[in-house]
C-alpha cells in the first residue's frame, strides 16, 4: 500500500519520500472479521486468483495478507451513498476520510527486491489465450489447482467447469523468443511445469498429461530426479512447441506440433491447455532505475556492479539487489540472494562509517565556475553545484564512484581525478611516444572491460601487434578531449579510446559521454584539415580477448596508412593551433 515516490542521498545517508496510500480501514482495529465485505454490494474479479473468483469493493487482498486487515477501492467503492460496511462494522474502523500519508524516512543502505511480472500471453496470442476458454496460464492453474484457491484445488476447466481427462503444458511462453516477450531463459517454467505435472498425476493418475517443450533445463539440486520421476509417472514429453492450436466443438484444443526428436508433425486433442509464462521485470522497474541511478541489462533486469565478484550489489553504493528484481530465480535462489544481501547491508552499516575508495574527484575551487557541466553529466549525482548563488562544485565522496566523466567534460581543467590526474596520464602518454612514435598505437583502455579484455588476450597467448601502448583510465568517460589531442601532438599516428559496450559501463551510463566526446573530436579533426579515421572509438568486454587482438590488428593496419610526413604536419597544425588560443 507504499510508494516509494522519492530518494535522495547517498550511501549511509540515503532519504525516502514514501507515500502510504489509505486503505480507509483503520489498520490496527480491524479484526478481519469480514462483516464488512458480507455487506458490501460491489463485486470484481479477485486479483489474487487471476480474476477466477470475485471479491467485493472492501476486501483483504488474500488471507494470509500483512497487515491483517480490509481496505476498499475507492475506485470501485459507491461512497457514502452506500455505506453498508459502514452499518457492518461493529468496531467503527470504516473511515472514509482517511487520505494518502507522506512519510519521509532516513537509509543506510537500500535492498531493491521488486519481483517479476509474468508475461502478458495476449500480446501474441498464438495459443489461442483470449480466444479459447480452457487455454489457461501457470499462474492461473496454480489458483485452480490450490487448495485455498476458487476451486478449493479440484482441477476444473474455466470454461464449462467439467474435469479435463487431458491437459497440455506450453513451455517458453514469453521466453527464448525474438518475437515475443524476452530472448532469456526465464528460469523457473521448466521446473514449475514439472511441478505442476507432479501435482496433478498425485491426485489424478490416470491424467494424460503432455509438455510441449524446447529444451527441458532441470539444472538444480535434485531436479533431474524430479523429471525423470514426472515422466516414470506417465507424463509425456514432446520436443517441440505448437505451431497451432484449434478449439473443438465440445471446448477441448487440437494441437499440431513438429515433433523435433522424429521429424513428424503430430496432432494431440487435449481439454485444457496451460502456458508456462515467461518472466519480465517488474513495472516500475524503469521509475526506481532512474530514481536510484542504476543499470539496466538489455532485458530490462537491474545490472549488477559484478556478475561474479558483487552478483547483489549495484553499481550505486548502498543499493543491493534481490530477487527477481536482477534477473529470473527460482525460490532457491531469491533466499539465498536475500539473504546474502542483509550480510553485505549490515557488514557496510555495522561501523557507522564507511570507507571510501581515494579513487574520487576533487573540484580546484579558484578554477570553478560553477557552470554545473560536472553535476549534468555525473552518473552518480555525487556532485551538487548551486548555479544561482555561482558558488563552486562539492563533489560527495561517499557517493562518488571515480569514473572521472566530470574531470573530462569540465573545460576550465577545475576537476582533478585523484590517481588519475591529466598529468599523471599525460606523462603516460609521453613515455610511449618517446621513441618511435610513429610506430605506436595508443589506446585509452577502461579498467573493466577493455583493459581486462586485454589481460584476458595476454593471458590466453592471444597474439596482437607488439607496437599497441595501453593507458588505463578507470572508465573510458574519463578520457578528456584534451588527452587525444595530446597523444597526436606528440606524434601519435593512431589513437584507439576504448571501453565497456553500451549499457555495460561500470560507471550507469559514463559510456554515452565517450561516445559523444569522441565525435565531437573527430569533426574538429576534420576542420582542421586531419583525418578523423586517426582516432578510433570501439566497445570491448572483459570476455573479448581475441577481439581485442582483432582490433588491435586492425589498428596496425591503419597505423600503417599514417605517413611520416602526415604525422609532422599533424603536430605543426596542433602546435599552430595550440599558439593561437
Ligand atoms: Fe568501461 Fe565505463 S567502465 S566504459
Amino acid at each position: 500500500m507504499s510508494d516509494v515516490a522519492e530518494v535522495k542521498g547517498y550511501v549511509g545517508n540515503f532519504k525516502a519520500r514514501i507515500v502510504k496510500k489509505a486503505r480507509y480501514v483503520i489498520e490496527k482495529e480491524c479484526t478481519s472479521c469480514g462483516d464488512c465485505a458480507t455487506a458490501c454490494p460491489v463485486v470484481f474479479p479477485d486479483e489474487f486468483n487471476v480474476g477466477l473468483s470475485s471479491r467485493k469493493a472492501i476486501y483483504k487482498s488474500f488471507p494470509q495478507a500483512v497487515p491483517s486487515s480490509y481496505v476498499i477501492n475507492m475506485n470501485e467503492c459507491m461512497g457514502r451513498g452506500c455505506s453498508k460496511c459502514l452499518d457492518a462494522c461493529d468496531k467503527n474502523c470504516i473511515d472514509f476520510h482517511m487520505s494518502d500519508e507522506e512519510i519521509m524516512e532516513e537509509i543506510g543502505s537500500i535492498v531493491v527486491a521488486t519481483g517479476f511480472k509474468p508475461y502478458d500471453p495476449r500480446e501474441m496470442d498464438e495459443y489461442g489465450y483470449t480466444r479459447f476458454h480452457n487455454v489457461v496460464t501457470s499462474l492461473e492453474f496454480e489458483r485452480l489447482v490450490n487448495a485455498g484457491g476458487p476451486t478449493q484445488g479440484e482441477l476444473i476447466r474455466p470454461g464449462d467447469r467439467k474435469h479435463p481427462q487431458s491437459v497440455g503444458f506450453i513451455q517458453c511462453v514469453g521466453s527464448r523468443s525474438l518475437r515475443k516477450g524476452g530472448e532469456y531463459c526465464s528460469n523457473i517454467c521448466c521446473m514449475n511445469t514439472i511441478k505442476s505435472t507432479l501435482v496433478l498425476k498425485e491426485h489424478y493418475p490416470d491424467m494424460d498429461i503432455k509438455v510441449f517443450y524446447i529444451d527441458i533445463r532441470a539444472f538444480g539440486k535434485g531436479f533431474e530426479e524430479l523429471y525423470n520421476r514426472s515422466r516414470k509417472l506417465g507424463v509425456q514429453y514432446v520436443r517441440g512447441l505448437p505451431g497451432s492450436v484449434e478449439e473443438l466443438p465440445d471446448r477441448s484444443m487440437r494441437i499440431a506440433v513438429e515433433n523435433t526428436s522424429n521429424g513428424k508433425i503430430e496432432f494431440y486433442d487435449l481439454d485444457m491447455l496451460v502456458l508456462a509464462l515467461g518472466i519480465e521485470p517488474s513495472s516500475g522497474t524503469r521509475k526506481l532505475q532512474e530514481m536510484l541511478g542504476l543499470q539496466l541489462t538489455p532485458d530490462g533486469f537491474y545490472l549488477e556492479a559484478h556478475p561474479k565478484l558483487l552478483p547483489v550489489d549495484a553499481a550505486t553504493r548502498g543499493v543491493f539487489y534481490a530477487g527477481c528484481a536482477e534477473g529470473p530465480k527460482d525460490i532457491k535462489e531469491s533466499v539465498t540472494q536475500g539473504s546474502a544481501v542483509t550480510a553485505r547491508a549490515i557488514r557496510l552499516m555495522h561501523r557507522g562509517e564507511i570507507v571510501s575508495e581515494p579513487i574520487t574527484s576533487e573540484v580546484i575551487i579558484e578554477r570553478c565556475t560553477a557552470c554545473g557541466k560536472c553535476a549534468e553529466v555525473c552518473p552518480y549525482n555525487a556532485i551538487t553545484v548551486d548555479k544561482k548563488m555561482k558558488t563552486p562544485a562539492v563533489v560527495n565522496t561517499a557517493a562518488c564512484a571515480g569514473c572521472g566523466t566530470c574531470g573530462a567534460e569540465c573545460i576550465f581543467d577545475a576537476i582533478v581525478m585523484n590517481h588519475f590526474t591529466d598529468d599523471q596520464i599525460n606523462r603516460q602518454t609521453d613515455a610511449m611516444l618517446e621513441e618511435d612514435a610513429g610506430e605506436k598505437i595508443v589506446v585509452f583502455a577502461c579498467n573493466w572491460c577493455s583493459y581486462a579484455g586485454a589481460d584476458y588476450a595476454g593471458v590466453s597467448r592471444i597474439q596482437y601487434p607488439p607496437n599497441a601502448r595501453l593507458i588505463r583510465t578507470m572508465c573510458s568517460g574519463r578520457v578528456d578531449e584534451k588527452f587525444i589531442w595530446y597523444a597526436f601532438e606528440k606524434g601519435a599516428p593512431i589513437v584507439l579510446v576504448s571501453g565497456c559496450h553500451i549499457g555495460d559501463c561500470h560507471y550507469i551510463n559514463a559510456n554515452l559521454w565517450t561516445e559523444k566526446r569522441v565525435a565531437k573530436v573527430r569533426k574538429k579533426m576534420e576542420k582542421l584539415g586531419l583525418r578523423p579515421e586517426r582516432l578510433q572509438l570501439e566497445w570491448i568486454s572483459a570476455a573479448e580477448g581475441l577481439r581485442f587482438s582483432g582490433i588491435m590488428k586492425e589498428m596496425e593496419e591503419l597505423r600503417t596508412t599514417v605517413s611520416q610526413e602526415e604525422i609532422r604536419e599533424t603536430v605543426e597544425i596542433l602546435k599552430a593551433r595550440k599558439q593561437k588560443s
